[in-house]
């Protein structure tokens, strides 16, 4: 490989999304929908691990970092990277900044930070999750489809024919939506 090939990054990543039948992620910065159920499948998702003294990371776009209140982040239970191109972005003690995906999966991938890291999933929005599900290191997409269309400006790309459907759970009903807990692996 030359100096100037672009880097692959080895580390192997989740990607947590929900989407509606337009695929639509967000309008205006937030979620158009409300769904406490999917909320909680997040939560529980991104926080559990199997021991005490490792957690899980959650790599996330600026603009979705800017939409979690202030008194609720960073997550809890969960190691924070937002990416962003400002590198004088303020950010709370204990958040990484990385100024690209790849290279906050690197930081993530690094012996010190590894060592205490059990899984790694790239929460989104949609500039983030485009480059996320292109990368080899993206082994699983958990995706809910929500049975429903809402006016987006931010939207979960295609999955290519790399993906497969692995798992797709019974129809939740939350709030008057629909939707379901699907889950796609990436082919060997
Ligand atoms: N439904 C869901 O599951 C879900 C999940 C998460 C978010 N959302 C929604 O998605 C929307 C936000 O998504 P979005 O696509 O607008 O924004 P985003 O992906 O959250 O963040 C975009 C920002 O990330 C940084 N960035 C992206 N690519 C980069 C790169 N290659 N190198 C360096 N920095 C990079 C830039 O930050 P700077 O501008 O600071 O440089 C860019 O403005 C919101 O409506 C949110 O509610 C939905």
């Amino acid at each position: 490989m030359s100096d100037t090939a672009p880097r692959v990054t080895r580390a192997s990543f989740e990607v947590v999304a929900a989407c509606d039948e337009g695929r639509g992620l967000g309008y205006r910065g937030e979620l158009p929908w409300r769904a406490p159920g999917d909320v909680a499948f997040f939560k529980a998702l991104t926080t559990q691990v199997p021991r005490v003294g490792i957690e899980n990371a959650i790599v996330m776009g600026r603009k979705t970092w800017d939409t979690v209140p202030p008194r609720f982040r960073p997550l809890r239970g969960r190691l924070s990277v937002v990416v962003t191109r400002d590198a004088a972005l303020p950010l709370p003690d204990g958040v990484l900044r990385a100024g690209g995906l790849e290279a906050a999966l690197e930081l993530l991938a690094a012996p010190e930070v590894a060592d205490s890291l059990h899984r790694v999933f790239v929460i989104g929005g949609g500039e983030i999750y485009a480059q996320a599900v292109r990368l080899p290191g993206c082994r699983r997409v958990h995706l809910t489809r929500i049975f429903a269309r809402f006016p987006c400006d931010a939207f979960f790309p295609e999955l290519g024919p790399e993906y497969a459907l692995f798992s797709r759970s019974g129809e939740q009903k939350d709030e008057g939506l629909r939707y379901v807990f699907e889950c796609w692996e990436r082919r060997a």
